[in-house]
């Protein structure tokens, strides 16, 4: 496969000092692209401002904000036989960032809010990317229904679910337990795992469905 990867948070600037983002390490796309690497794959990561270091071979770009995000994907994405949306981009951003510090005054500040570019979503109706597309899903209530929305409504072929509701998984951890959302409301529960070994297992299942000759 020649394989995409997004990684980590976006930072959204409020000022030239203050960013919105979150907590994303962007671990589980720095292992998928480790594993992927490993398993003899070329890989392109693009990914959000992290303190991991970067897996060595493979080709890596890095971006702040969503829309250097979706640029890059933009980019990079053509030639690509699959992707991997992994980035915890963020939702929204400031309206209007401030050009010079913004100084304290009032007792309340109101922030305005614009949505920013889904990136994922942008990928098979504005990109038109033909290849195995991956998504992630991060929710706390009803994982697999909101999940199997997700695979529809972004056109995925596998969306990779997790409940981040429970402590110690997804998000800045080390672990995570996740479930396989393919179409067809089939679904594949993986055990609770490091996250390196949890990425070789995602790239084993990745490359066998997104080979032309995998059975439905
Ligand atoms: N994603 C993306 N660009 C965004 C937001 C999300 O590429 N601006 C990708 C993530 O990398 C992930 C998937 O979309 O693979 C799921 O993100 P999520 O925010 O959960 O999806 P939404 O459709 O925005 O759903 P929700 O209403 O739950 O926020």
């Amino acid at each position: 496969m020649r394989l995409l990867i997004t990684a980590g948070p976006t930072r959204e600037p409020i000022d030239p000092v203050r960013f919105l983002s979150n907590r994303s390490s962007g671990r589980m796309g720095y292992a998928l692209a480790e594993a992927a690497h490993a398993a003899g794959h070329e890989v392109i990561l693009i990914s959000g401002p992290v303190t991991i270091s970067p897996p060595s071979g493979i080709q890596i770009i890095r971006v702040e904000t969503a829309r250097e995000m979706y640029d890059a994907v933009r980019t990079h994405l053509p030639g690509c036989t699959a992707a991997i949306f992994s980035a915890a981009v963020a939702d929204y951003r400031p309206a209007h960032a401030a050009t010079q510090k913004i100084k304290k005054s009032a007792t309340t500040l109101t922030l305005e809010l614009e949505r920013t570019e889904d990136i994922l979503g942008s990928v098979r109706s504005t990109f038109g990317f033909q290849g195995f597309l991956v998504g992630f899903a991060a929710e706390t209530e009803n994982l697999i229904p909101h999940a199997q929305d997700k695979l529809r409504r972004k056109g995925c072929d596998l969306i990779i679910a997790n409940d981040v509701s429970q402590s110690g998984i997804g998000f800045d951890s080390l672990e995570n337990e996740v479930t396989l959302c393919l179409p067809g409301g089939h679904s594949i529960p993986l055990p609770r795992q490091s996250k390196t070994a949890l990425a070789r297992e995602l790239i084993a299942h990745i490359s066998r469905l997104s080979s032309p000759h995998a059975p439905q």
